[in-house]
This record gives C-alpha cells, sequence and structure tokens, in this order.
C-alpha cells in the first residue's frame, strides 16, 4: 500500500481529484468506482471545478457505486443515488446510460444483487475504485465479520455505522437498517484502488489498517490482499501511525 500523507481535508480532496483526472484523461473510456459519505464529497467538487475550468469529459466513463440503502428511492435526499447527482453526475457531461448504482428499492433483492454482479463484469470491470473507510474498518457497506469473498449482498448496518451515518438524517431511526453492497471480493476485482480518509475519527481504523493484520473482522485490511493500492490521508487520520 502506498501512503501519501497530506495536511487536511482540503488537500486531500485536491490531491484525490487530480489522481483521478490524471486517470481519466490518460483513459477516456475509463471504469470508475465511487464512494459517497463525506470523504469524496469535496473531491467530487474538485472533479465538477476541472471539467467546467478545464473541460476534462466524461462522455465515455463509465461509473459504478459502491452501495445504496434499502428502501431509500432514488429521489429521497439521503439516497446514494440522490447525493451522486447532487454532488457530481448533474454536472459532469456524463450519460446517464453509463452511470450504474444498485437499487435499493427493488422488487427482489437478491436478483438485484446478481444483476448488479453481472453487470461489473460485463462492463469490463472497474479500472479505479474510490474507497472511504467507516471508523470500524468497513469498506462499501461491508461491516466487520464480512466474507472477503463477498459478491454484491445485502447487509445489516452496523449500530455504529447508523450512528455515524445519522447527521445526514432527522433522527437515527429514520436511517436505513439494510443497504446493498459490492462484496468486499467484488471490490478486490478493481484494477486499482484509491482509499481516503480525513479526520482524527478516522486515525483508529487507519492505524489498525496500516499497522496489524489480515483479518475478517476489520474489512479495510482486505486492502492488503491487492497489489495495487493507494491511501491518501490527512495528518489526524495519521496520528497514530
Ligand atoms: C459510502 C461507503 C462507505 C463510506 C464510509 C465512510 O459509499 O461505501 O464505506 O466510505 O462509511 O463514510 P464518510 O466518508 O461519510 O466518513
Amino acid at each position: 500500500m502506498n501512503i501519501i500523507q497530506v495536511a487536511n481535508y482540503e488537500e486531500m480532496s485536491k490531491h484525490a481529484a487530480q489522481y483521478i483526472i490524471e486517470k481519466v484523461r490518460a483513459n477516456p473510456y475509463i471504469k470508475l468506482g465511487l464512494a459517497t459519505g463525506s470523504t469524496p464529497k469535496r473531491t467530487y467538487q474538485e472533479l465538477v471545478k476541472d471539467h467546467r475550468e478545464n473541460g476534462t469529459t466524461y462522455q465515455h466513463v463509465q461509473t459504478i457505486n459502491l452501495d445504496e440503502y434499502i428502501g431509500l428511492p432514488k429521489t429521497d435526499p439521503n439516497s446514494y443515488h440522490y447525493f451522486m447527482r447532487r454532488h457530481l453526475f448533474d454536472h459532469l457531461d456524463i450519460p446517464s446510460e453509463q452511470i450504474h448504482m444498485p437499487s435499493g428499492t427493488a422488487d427482489d433483492l437478491l436478483k438485484e444483487c446478481v444483476r448488479y454482479e453481472q453487470l461489473i463484469k460485463e462492463i469490463g470491470g472497474v479500472d479505479l475504485q474510490l474507497l472511504g473507510i467507516g471508523q470500524n474498518g468497513h469498506i462499501g457497506f461491508n461491516e466487520p465479520g464480512t466474507s472477503f469473498k463477498s459478491r454484491t449482498h445485502i447487509v445489516s448496518l452496523a449500530e455504529s455505522t447508523r450512528i455515524a451515518n445519522s447527521t445526514f438524517f432527522p433522527s437515527l431511526e429514520e436511517v436505513p437498517t439494510r443497504a446493498i453492497t459490492v462484496g468486499i471480493s467484488t471490490i478486490l476485482d478493481s484494477r486499482e484502488i484509491l482509499l481516503l480518509a480525513s479526520g482524527s475519527a478516522k486515525a483508529h481504523a487507519l492505524k489498525r489498517l496500516i499497522t496489524e493484520g489480515i483479518h475478517e473482522e476489520f474489512p479495510a485490511s482486505a486492502l492488503k490482499l491487492h497489489s495495487h493500492v493507494t491511501i491518501i490521508a490527512d495528518a489526524e487520520a495519521l496520528k497514530f501511525v
């Protein structure tokens, strides 16, 4: 794992955006695996700014998001569909048919898992997977204990994850209890992985990721099984390393 330490959230975002922009310019047909949450928000702003100012095009790019809450329609402001449109897709020139996200409202959720996994295969897999990390080490919504062999599946969210994400909801009760997420094995199939982390809330998780062993109780440790992982993290997130 290649670790790049930066000063703060702002620098992490600029660095990550530049990293992604260079990949998109080098391969205009790139398949980008994308995450939601507070971590990549500013990175997405930077991608939008660059698209406006420098004309980097996403006309041939395909995006594959990691996860979605079960039960929230695409129009719900707390859905990841909504988040991605608002923070990124609505501001780029990417055709909507090249945007892929798992549906949290499919009638048959198991079929939806199979469809999503198949789709990733059909488009040729993910070239660059962007990841955040949960305080408990989750990647995507793969909570502690998830098999490293997992493919797209339905998960029950850990209480700590629901609490961490409740800041976006009117109350904790309204945070969904389940989500659909690509699996750890699916993530590891990506040709390259870029993990971002900012702030002291992620410091214990990063210490564990960087200094401890590989274990299913700590999902992010699976990344050590991958040969091309870059971590861009700020000083607060790396303070225990
Ligand atoms: C989101 C996702 C999650 C987040 C993680 C960190 O699509 O897959 O693993 O990356 O929960 O969330 P933030 O960035 O809000 O701290």
